[in-house]
């Protein structure tokens, strides 16, 4: 629902996220992602839930925090264990790059987020068109998932790979931990050449639990923005 007090940026994110709820249909199973535009997807889904449009949908939460508002707002949750297989997943970015690759893990949940994406048939993104660039890194570091046993040799592997590292913060200067309990280490390598050819490098070292570059994964995303609602699609 708008209010007169709604950002552009708030407003767009609203859009998206309406728009991509469109695609929920009575008994999906459906990935529920993180951060402040899935949230309002989470929302509109209560909605259409309340008011009997949906029914028989469940979410499998990529966060506590999803989890906690979808509870709240009586959305029925599963877990990947009882629903291996999901028709749909609905999640934010950070960043979205021409051919649909995204920077994922501003809110720490790139890893569940990753997992849910990866087990569901269609994943939709939803954007307002600030997240929008021409390359990866552009915009946003890469967030990096690791262990904290052994993050230190983390950190100068990724500083060889050219990487400003920095560890995630969380309240009065401890670390942040992620919903698994693990560090982030958010790499700023700058617009990224060769987006694949990092993720490979990262994806094979130990300790290195995942990184938030998201290549190959959207099957749509959602950008809003002044001239309305695009959907773009890969290739
Ligand atoms: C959460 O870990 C992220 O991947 C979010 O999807 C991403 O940070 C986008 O969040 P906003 O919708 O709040 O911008």
């Amino acid at each position: 629902m708008a209010s007169d007090s709604e950002s552009d940026s708030a407003r767009y994110k609203r859009l998206a996220a309406e728009h991509a709820v469109d695609a929920i249909q009575s008994g999906m199973r459906v990935g529920l992602g993180s951060g402040s535009t899935a949230a309002l997807v989470v929302r509109a889904l209560a909605r259409r839930l309340a008011e009997g449009r949906l029914t028989d949908v469940v979410g499998v939460p990529t966060s506590r925090a999803t989890e906690e508002l979808a509870r709240a707002l009586g959305v029925p949750l599963t877990t990947l264990d009882e629903q291996p297989v999901l028709e749909l997943a609905i999640d934010g970015a950070d960043e979205v790059d021409p051919w649909l690759g995204l920077i994922k893990g501003g809110g720490g949940a790139l890893l569940r987020e990753k997992i849910v994406a990866q087990a569901s048939t269609r994943f939709i993104i939803v954007v307002d068109e600030a997240k929008l660039s021409p390359r990866l890194g552009t915009r946003w570091p890469v967030p990096v998932d690791v262990l904290p046993f052994g993050w230190r040799s983390q950190q100068r592997f990724l500083e060889s790979l050219g990487a400003r590292v920095s560890r995630r913060e969380g309240p009065e200067g401890t670390p942040f931990l992620t919903d698994q309990g693990h560090f982030v280490l958010d790499c700023a390598w700058g617009p990224l050449e060769a987006p694949a050819a990092l993720a490979e490098r990262l994806a094979a070292r130990a300790g290195l639990v995942e990184h938030g570059l998201f290549l190959g994964l959207a099957s749509e995303v959602v950008v809003a923005g002044p001239r309305g609602v695009e959907v773009r699609r890969p290739g």
